[in-house]
């Protein structure tokens, strides 16, 4: 018998995207686009994440486009609009009455906590059927992934996104090392990455070898320490220069203050309530140039990590997590969201370590204290193992010199 008619034809599914972009948004909106074009669905793509559906909704047709998911960020836009408003719940009637305007049956929301979570309070306050999909450079999304390091089972997190992330961050640090050694300086890489250091641990693939993570704060004593743990580093380093790498959210002595504190880069907080971070390599290197006595540059990774393409690992790992969103749609089992388990070994074995949790209870996973040795102020083996998982350590440009010095001939 021939097949006449698809599953969810008639049907329509909405994607969007909330929160801060990353390089494999526009992948992850492909690969549920397609999938869910072969159900029957007609996708409808909801501009600038919730904020599309307010006012008169802001909507566009993806059915019959082409759909480029290599290109990093979104197509659709985003923001941080969250749905409930921020004081009270008249939002709420606003999304509902578009929803049923444009005749949307599923939403599938494409972002990290907030727009996941937000996404699950409307399934249950107001019965919208949605499926959630994971993303952040942040990599903070409690996802519980497992990996297996020489028998130690430590729970880590993989979010679409990061891994695309995590190349740059290294790639930019590897870069690093030219204009640091041609100075004999210290340079304080900022990275992104909110209240925890998994992305910051990518800059020492790249040759960063102090850090500070926000999971760690930095007291008065505490500082100390790290100041002689970079006077070591840097004398220990065979061409006298040295890249610190810190997290955008690390908590550090303030003097002025007299508290531990993150450095923030306005007073703004967005509709969830989150200040915006940055300026710490700032305060550090000129901190470090005092104690240290060595010149001291700060520097900021930025959105080079968040921009740009989608790398290869990212682009297979939302296909293989878009496949799950094709079981939950099948089983019409709406509130949760895909997630990989398990690290494999095998890429070809990934698609069987796909899971789902409830959408509604992701919380923030910080970096496990298994990955960093706060002695040392550095990252563990096992965190090099973890990330290269996703990316490759980058190639180094190297230049083995050993000049004879010359003496004055009187
Ligand atoms: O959550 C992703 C992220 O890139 C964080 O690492 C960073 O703190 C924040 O977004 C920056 O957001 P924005 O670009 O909106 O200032």
């Amino acid at each position: 018998m021939a097949l006449t008619k698809r599953i969810f034809e008639g049907k329509t599914l909405g994607i969007l995207t909330g929160g801060g972009d990353t390089p494999a948004l526009n992948a992850s909106i492909e690969a549920i686009k397609s999938r869910a074009s072969v159900l029957g669905y007609k996708v409808y793509g909801i501009r600038k994440g919730w904020k599309g559906l307010l006012g008169d909704g802001d909507i566009v047709d993806l059915s019959l486009q082409p759909y480029d998911g290599s290109y990093g960020g979104t197509a659709l836009r985003s923001s941080r609009t969250n749905p409930f408003g921020v004081s009270d719940n008249s939002r709420v009637a606003e999304i509902m009455r578009n929803l049923k305007r444009y005749k949307i049956d599923v939403l599938v929301t494409i972002g990290g906590d907030d727009t996941n979570g937000a996404a699950k309070k409307l399934y249950e306050q107001e019965g919208i059927p949605v499926i959630g999909f994971p993303k952040t450079i942040d990599n903070d999304l409690k996802t519980k992934t497992i990996h297996n390091y020489n028998g130690q089972l430590i729970e880590g997190v993989v979010c679409p996104g990061f891994p695309s992330a995590a190349k740059g961050v290294a790639e930019f640090t590897n870069r690093l090392a030219t204009t640091a050694e041609s100075h004999s300086r210290i340079i304080v890489l900022e990275v992104m990455g909110r209240d925890a250091g998994w992305l910051t641990g990518a800059a020492m693939m790249g040759g960063a070898e102090v850090s500070l993570i926000p999971e760690i704060p930095i007291t008065k004593e505490k500082k100390e320490e790290f100041f002689d743990k970079v006077s070591e580093a840097y004398q220990r380093s065979k061409k006298h220069y040295l890249i610190v790498a810190v997290s955008e959210g690390t908590r550090w002595y303030q003097e002025k203050l007299d508290k531990v504190d993150v450095v923030y880069a306005s007073s703004e907080v967005d509709e969830y309530g989150h200040p915006r971070f940055g300026g710490i390599s700032g305060v550090i290197a000129s901190e470090i140039e005092k104690k240290v006595g060595i010149q001291a540059r700060a520097q900021n990774v930025g959105y080079y990590a968040r921009s740009g393409e989608c790398r290869n690992y990212d682009k297979k790992f939302v296909g293989v997590l878009a496949d799950k969103v094709v079981d939950l749609l099948l089983r019409e089992d709406y509130g949760r969201m895909p997630v990989m388990s398990k690290l494999s070994t095998f890429q070809e074995i990934e698609e069987y370590h796909m899971d789902t949790i409830d959408m509604g209870k992701i919380g923030n996973q910080p970096l496990p204290f298994e990955y960093f040795d706060k002695k040392e102020f550095h990252f563990n083996e096992s965190y090099i193992d973890f990330l290269s998982y996703f990316i490759e350590k980058p190639k180094s440009i190297r230049f083995d010199y050993n000049f004879p010095q010359v003496k004055p001939m009187f």
